[in-house]
C-alpha cells in the first residue's frame, strides 16, 4: 500500500456534488444531526478532508474547524472557505491540538479505520477528549465489519458492483485490517484503482475505547436519521459523551 493515499489526484477527484456521499439525502441528515449535537457550541472535525460535512455545517451557523492530515484534501477545501471560516489544522488526529474548546469533535464516514492499530485508535479517542468541554460529545461513524460475508478459506468479499465499477475489500483477520479496492472502469482495457487501508473496528471495540479515554455511550444508531441500530446495521453513528478526563 502507497501512504500517499489521500495525495493531489484523489483530492481533485474526491467531491462528487450531489452524488454519492455528497447527495443530499446523505449530507443533509449528517448536517442536521451534528448541528443539534453541537447545542449552539464550537464542532471539530477529526479528518476534515474537502469539507463535505464541515462546509455546509459551518453554512447553519456552526463554528467548525478541523485537523487533517492531508495538504491536498485542505487544498480542495480552500477553494470553498478560507481560514477564518473553517480553521484547520494539519497533522494527525490522533495526536494533534487544535486550538480551543469544543462542544462536539465528530469523526465520520469510516475514518478512525485509517489509523491502522489500535493504539492510534486509542490515542485518538483520548485526542477528541482533549479538546471537548466536560459533558461534551463525540461522534463517530463506522461501518460495521462484515466477517459473516467470509467463508473459511475466503479473504476477499465484492461489497460493490455496478457498471464501470467494482468495490472490493480484501481481509488481513489476524492484523484485523482491510484494504479496500475501488475499480473504475469504461469499455476499454484500462482501469483506475483506489485503495485505502483500514483497522476494522467492532462497536463493542469502539465502546472499550470510548471508555479508556473518559466517555460513556450516549446512544447508537444506523445511520443518521436515527434509525435502530440492529444485528443486520452494516453502519452505525455513535455518541459518546466525555464524562471524567482520562488519566
Ligand atoms: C474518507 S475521507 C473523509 C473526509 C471527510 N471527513 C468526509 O467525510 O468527507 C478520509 C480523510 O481522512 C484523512 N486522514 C486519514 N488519516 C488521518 C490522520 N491520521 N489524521 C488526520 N486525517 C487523516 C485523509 O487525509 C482524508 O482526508
Amino acid at each position: 500500500m502507497p501512504d500517499d493515499t489521500w495525495d493531489a489526484e484523489v483530492a481533485a477527484r474526491y467531491d462528487t456534488p450531489g452524488t454519492g456521499m455528497f447527495a443530499p439525502e446523505v449530507l443533509g441528515p449528517t448536517v442536521d444531526r451534528l448541528a443539534a449535537l453541537a447545542g449552539g457550541g464550537r464542532a471539530l472535525e477529526l479528518a476534515i478532508g474537502t469539507g463535505r460535512v464541515a462546509v455546509p455545517l459551518a453554512g447553519r451557523g456552526v463554528p467548525v474547524a478541523g485537523i487533517e492530515l492531508s495538504q491536498p484534501m485542505v487544498d480542495q477545501l480552500r477553494t470553498k472557505v478560507d481560514d477564518a471560516t473553517v480553521p484547520v489544522v494539519l497533522g494527525d488526529m490522533a495526536t494533534v491540538r487544535a486550538p480551543g474548546v469544543f462542544s462536539l469533535v465528530y469523526l465520520v464516514f469510516n475514518t478512525i479505520s485509517n489509523l491502522l492499530t489500535q493504539a492510534e485508535q486509542v490515542a485518538c479517542f483520548r485526542n477528541a477528549a482533549r479538546h471537548l468541554e466536560p459533558g461534551g460529545r463525540f461522534v463517530i461513524e463506522l461501518w460495521v465489519p462484515q466477517l459473516r460475508v467470509l467463508p473459511p478459506g475466503v479473504r476477499a468479499t465484492v461489497w460493490h458492483d455496478e457498471p464501470g465499477y467494482l468495490g472490493l475489500d480484501t481481509y488481513d483477520v489476524v492484523e484485523q485490517h482491510v484494504v479496500s479496492h475501488h475499480v473504475h472502469f469504461d469499455d476499454g482495457r484500462d482501469a483506475r484503482l483506489f485503495r485505502s487501508a483500514h483497522r476494522y473496528v467492532w462497536p463493542a471495540e469502539l465502546d472499550l475505547m470510548a471508555q479508556l479515554a473518559g466517555f460513556e455511550r450516549e446512544s447508537r444508531h444506523a445511520d443518521w436519521t436515527g434509525g435502530e441500530f440492529t444485528a443486520e446495521s452494516t453502519s452505525h453513528v455513535s455518541v459518546y459523551r466525555l464524562t471524567e478526563r482520562a488519566a
